[in-house]
């Protein structure tokens, strides 16, 4: 039995995609940090994709933005469990960069706790108005 994560003998691969870099790891860190890099990237034009009270496509939209946001929040706690404290033990002059990615990832958990009740209102109602707030010039 195989898992989505484990290469089968032969399988190669797909190329890590251009694009920002964020860690000079393994292919396999690179190629994830492009995925969220690609889906928050998307992610503005998926809303705006749902016509004001469009709630089928708001119902889509917002629960393929839930399942982003869920999956980074797993990456990040897969790393801060079972990568951070291994490294900070193995290379101890990496405790300052471990700890400034600690902090970086609360911060980001607590912007994901933030926009989720905001993304969920969305979701039910696909109201522009949901987001209650201004948004960034883009
Ligand atoms: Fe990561």
């Amino acid at each position: 039995m195989s898992d989505f994560f484990t290469m089968e003998p032969g399988e190669v691969a797909a190329p890590v995609p251009g694009g920002p870099v964020l860690c000079t790891g393994t292919a396999a860190m690179r190629r994830i940090h492009r995925v969220f890099l690609w889906s928050y990237d998307e992610a503005p034009g998926l809303a705006r994709s749902a016509a004001a009270g469009d709630t089928e496509r708001s119902g889509y939209v917002g629960e393929v933005l839930a399942n982003i946001d869920k999956v980074l929040h797993v990456h990040h706690e897969g790393e801060d469990l079972l990568m951070y404290p291994q490294l900070r033990e193995r290379a101890p002059a990496c405790a300052l960069h471990v700890d400034e990615m600690l902090a970086q990832h609360a911060e980001v958990k607590a912007m994901l706790d933030e926009i989720a009740p905001i993304r969920d209102r969305w979701t039910a109602t696909a109201d522009p108005a949901a987001g209650g707030g201004a948004r960034p010039a883009l």
